[in-house]
């Protein structure tokens, strides 16, 4: 049998001396979808950034298709396949739609990056009307968008996303939640989602893991945390 695509035993981060994630197991399977989520502050951006390798991991292991990513600078993971939307986009507000893309797919594994260009401005009309204009002057959601097209740029295994719909209109989430779930039904990428939004998190029908105060605490299906209002009390603080 392969790998798992993503595997983690015990990962241990945080800042200095103030610990965050406490031992995460987490096992995703090629193709696999998973929605993460929890409260304000129980580490689930600090678990993208260690999985991405902007935060060096204090403890544990981690593998991406059955390699070790201890060490690994944040470029390397992402030409293994891994691609990151994080929070609050940071997209570049200088430069243009275009250039946002041409940024991204310098950085990119493979292919053509012309031609991978054009897919995207294909994929999201919106770029494409909006080519010529500066990031800053995108709405959030319009952000948020290009933020995807840029991760799905580097045609990527596993697609990281933080908190996609924070800030949003509600029919640009819905829009992100369909690239993303068709995306991962039809190209089979893997997906990594970190949520605090239970209408996102079933418009994308993944599995679902809640994290608590740095610790993995319980296994549920979409439908399960959006029925079950005790549940999001106890978790998620609704
Ligand atoms: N750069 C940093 N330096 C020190 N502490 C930090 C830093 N970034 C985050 N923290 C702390 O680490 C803990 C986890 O933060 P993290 O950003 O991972 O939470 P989160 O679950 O993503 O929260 P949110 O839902 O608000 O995005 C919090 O207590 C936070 O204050
Ligand atoms: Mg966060």
């Amino acid at each position: 049998m392969p790998p798992p695509l993503l595997e983690l035993q015990g990962v241990r981060a945080g800042y200095g001396l103030v610990p965050v994630l406490q031992g995460i197991d987490l096992v995703l399977q090629r193709g696999e979808a998973v929605s993460i989520l929890g409260r304000n502050g129980v580490g689930k951006t600090t678990l993208l950034r260690s999985i991405v390798g902007a935060l060096r991991m204090q403890g544990g292991a981690m593998h991406f298709d059955g390699r070790s990513l201890a060490g690994l600078p944040t470029h390397r993971r992402a030409r293994m396949g891994i691609a990151y939307v994080p929070q609050g986009r940071q997209i570049f507000p200088a430069l243009s739609v275009l250039e946002n893309l041409k940024a991204a797919a310098f950085g990119a594994r493979r292919g053509d990056s012309e031609a991978a260009i054009e897919a995207a401005l294909e994929e999201f009309p919106l770029l494409r009307e909006k080519q010529a204009a500066r990031g800053a002057t995108l709405s959030g959601g319009q952000q948020q968008i290009l933020a995807l097209a840029r991760a799905l740029l580097t045609r990527p295994s596993l697609l990281l996303l933080d908190e996609p719909s924070e800030g949003i209109q509600p029919s640009i989430v819905d829009q992100i939640a369909e690239v993303v779930a068709e995306r991962n039904r039809r190209d089979g990428i893997a997906v990594l989602v970190v949520e605090q939004n239970l209408h996102f998190v079933q418009r994308l029908g993944a599995r679902c893991k809640l994290l608590d105060k740095g610790r993995m605490v319980f296994d549920c299906s979409a439908r399960q945390i959006v029925e079950d209002r005790e549940l999001q009390h106890r978790y998620l603080g609704v």
